[in-house]
């Protein structure tokens, strides 16, 4: 049997994800293999043991409850759902009627800012703790942009960025004063955009805490993106080698795809001009393709159906440089510099002997002057490529941790 805890965290999970305009609600949305409720409550469960009330889309109970056992693992008797309300202060005060008794201190936690470190969770707890009788506690980050007022298309004045800060979740209270303002708010009907500017409005003072980059909020379509590459730069981080080991790293990526369809070829990020076509999801490109893979590979970061595939309608009929760009991007947001790429073609045609440096050229400076190799090659009439049916791409790329550099 755990303690009692003192403390509880109220994780609201009932809103639709309007703006995020999945086909299912936002909290049961995928991430990688996990859903955004999944990897809020494992952060959550993570933390110094608390009570976990989870606040799930009407409905949908039986899978947050299946989810917060997941993330739970021994901690489940600590957990319970409820059922949300229409609005996000409602689904709050369902989630703070199901507290227990021993409960003092409550967190009120957005399931959408899903890779909240534990770490703020616990810092939101103790400021509150400590922090004497009665003021909430908020984390909030600094505001970087210069802000401007604006009316219309008209620029009209300047804000002191200096006085702002952007407010995340967990916010933290004392349960009795959030209880009764919450019951004031209710009777009232006033809205608050969140739990401090209710508590603020009954009175009582605020203050706030560094927070997380990594607790944003996800809220449209680019979050989920954001929260992505973010979980795959922590695998990277987690499945690097040990100290002492040799820090370049190797990745192979192939690619192969069928003559077809209109216009002309691209390959290599070249257009050939009269050469048949290639078909497939973007533009065909064997050759980028097969490169996005091998440094994907090679950093540990998945593969390209996971970054650019059919759930990334933005890079429908791409060429092989905003592929490699962002490939490159992304080993860059994950503490990698790509070494060196060489590729071997299979295949009739087109002839590469005639562009093999203008294909290499190109493929360099799209991987940010990378030095790339092509290389060509038949297969004596064998196989697909021999008939002449489609081609077969090979790559390798090394690279290294900046670290290493
Ligand atoms: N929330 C809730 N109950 C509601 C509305 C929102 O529990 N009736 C929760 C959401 O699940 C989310 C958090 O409050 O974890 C922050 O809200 P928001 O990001 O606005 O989520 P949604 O309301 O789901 O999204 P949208 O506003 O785009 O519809
Ligand atoms: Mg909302």
């Amino acid at each position: 049997m755990l303690p009692v805890p003192d403390t509880a965290i109220v994780v609201v999970a009932a809103g639709s994800g309007t703006r995020l305009g999945a086909d299912a609600p936002k909290a049961l949305v995928g991430i990688d293999d996990r859903t955004i409720l999944r990897l809020a409550l494992d952060g959550v469960f993570a933390a110094a043991p608390m009570q976990v009330v989870v606040v799930a889309p009407p409905g949908l109970e039986g899978v947050a409850e299946a989810e917060m056992r997941a993330a739970a693992g021994d901690r489940a008797d600590l957990g319970r759902v409820v059922t949300g309300g229409d609005t996000r202060q409602r689904s709050v005060a369902a989630g703070l009627a199901a507290l227990w008794g021993d409960v003092s201190t409550v967190l009120v936690h957005d399931a959408a800012r899903a890779l909240t470190p534990p770490a703020l969770i616990d810092a939101v707890a103790h400021a509150v703790r400590d922090g004497g009788a009665v003021a909430g506690v908020i984390p909030a980050l600094p505001v970087v942009d210069t802000l401007k007022r604006v009316e219309a298309a008209d620029v009209v004045g300047a804000v002191d960025r200096s006085a702002l800060a952007a407010a995340q979740t967990p916010q933290g209270f004392r349960r009795e004063p959030l209880e009764a303002a919450y019951a004031v708010a209710l009777a009232s009907g006033a809205e608050y955009t969140d739990d401090a500017a209710l508590f603020a409005a009954a009175g009582h003072p605020v203050q706030h805490i560094a927070g997380s980059e990594r607790a944003f909020k996800i809220t449209v379509p680019a979050d989920l993106e954001r929260a992505r590459h973010l979980l795959s730069a922590s695998r990277v981080r987690t499945a690097r080698p040990q100290p002492g080991v040799p820090l370049p790293r190797v990745g192979v990526g192939t690619d192969v795809h069928a003559f077809g369809g209109e216009g002309n070829l691209w390959l290599a990020g070249l257009e050939w001009p009269g050469e048949q076509p290639l078909s497939g999801h973007s533009d065909g490109d064997a050759v980028a393709h097969a490169i996005v893979d091998a440094l994907l590979a090679a950093a540990g970061l998945g593969d390209i159906g996971e970054h650019f595939g059919a759930a990334h309608p933005e890079y429908a009929g791409a060429h092989a440089e905003v592929f490699l760009a962002r490939t490159r991007e992304l080993l860059g947001e994950a503490g990698f510099a790509i070494g060196n790429v060489s590729v071997q073609f299979q295949g009739n045609r087109p002839r590469f002997s005639a562009r093999r440096a203008e294909a290499e050229r190109a493929l360099s400076s799209a991987l940010g002057g990378a030095p790339v190799a092509v290389a060509a090659t038949t297969t004596d009439g064998l196989g697909f490529p021999g008939r002449g049916e489609g081609v077969a791409v090979t790559a390798v790329a090394l690279v290294v941790a900046r670290s290493a550099e």
